[in-house]
């Protein structure tokens, strides 16, 4: 059975796979009738024991679009708070004959637990702060459509890089493809494994902009933070903020990303986020087609 638990463990002929599939998945479902039958009588779950906006909604239909049949699981008000285990709780989503899984967990390696113990493929829909595949997938698909081949090109990821799924995501991905991938946050949200992965550090967030081609900005992820050392949004917003003047006196192109929820305010001002370099929305719409490819391929390898 075949998963898609993060971009470690795929090559970069799997990620180029992935993208071509879902660029011609984008194709289709640009047209009047965006429907296609490829994953009739298959049925998928979406387990989502963590928040999501964007994902859940992309998955779901993206499973329409295949014509695919859903069932869609949230933990809040399911009886997992009556204290029904992560394997009880899924064997018995798919005693129902389930064939693939969609999991959020906030859980670090939640889904690569279960991969070894269930017959479904699993897709990891963000696991902790560990991996977020398909983000990254359509993070690298949308710098791509904006400034084509990645490979050479200068990608900052700005912000909380410590608790961050999307920023390990991106990493992995975007260096497999050739990209210079370089991170830009306080002391205290920079993990020390980044050098031994080459990944360089900026810790003023002017120069990050001044060198990249691509900046992916992301949230301060307050839920996760226990420790009180870490900077208050007011001080992350005065020294790591990114405000449209700030791109302005750049005076060169550059790609604003943001895999959402934007904080308003403290990472991103509303005028940098609704500015014109911002792809921000694209991303969200790519993500339909891009996880159309993931689970369109990972059916046909069964
Ligand atoms: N980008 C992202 O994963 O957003 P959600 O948490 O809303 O799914």
């Amino acid at each position: 059975t075949r998963h898609l638990l993060g971009i470690k463990n795929i090559t970069e002929n799997d990620i180029n796979l992935i993208l071509e599939t879902a660029k011609e998945f984008k194709e289709v479902i640009n047209r009047p009738i965006k429907k296609v039958p490829s994953l009739r009588d298959i049925t998928i779950a979406n387990l989502f024991f963590e928040n999501s906006t964007r994902t859940r909604l992309s998955f779901e239909l993206a499973e329409k679009r295949l014509s695919a049949d859903t069932i869609n699981f949230t933990s809040a008000g399911s009886s997992v708070k009556k204290g029904e285990t992560l394997l009880d709780t899924v064997n018995n989503i798919l005693a129902m004959k389930v064939d693939m899984v969609v999991m959020r967990h906030s859980s670090p390696g939640a889904p690569h637990f279960l991969s070894n113990k269930i017959k479904a493929n699993i897709v990891n829909a963000g696991d902790g702060t560990h991996e977020h595949p398909t983000q990254a997938l359509l993070d690298a698909f949308s710098m791509q459509e904006k400034i084509g081949d990645l490979r050479g090109k200068k990608i900052a990821i700005i912000g909380d890089i410590l608790h961050s799924r999307v920023a390990l995501s991106n990493i992995f991905c975007l260096q497999k493809l050739g990209a210079d991938v370089r991170v830009c946050g306080p002391k205290t949200l920079i993990p020390k494994y980044l050098t031994s992965l080459g990944v360089q550090v900026f810790e003023n967030v002017k120069e990050a902009l001044a060198w990249c081609d691509v900046a992916n900005v992301l949230r301060i992820q307050l839920e996760r933070q226990q420790l009180k050392y870490f900077p208050s949004l007011r001080e992350y917003s005065l020294y790591f903020g990114i405000n449209k003047s700030i791109l302005d006196e750049l005076n060169k192109k550059i790609v604003l990303m943001h895999p959402g929820p934007i904080n308003r305010g403290v990472e991103l001002s509303s005028d940098a986020a609704d500015s014109s370099h911002s792809i921000i929305l694209d991303q969200v719409e790519n993500g339909v087609a891009v996880r159309m490819a993931v689970m369109f391929l990972l059916a046909q390898k069964n």
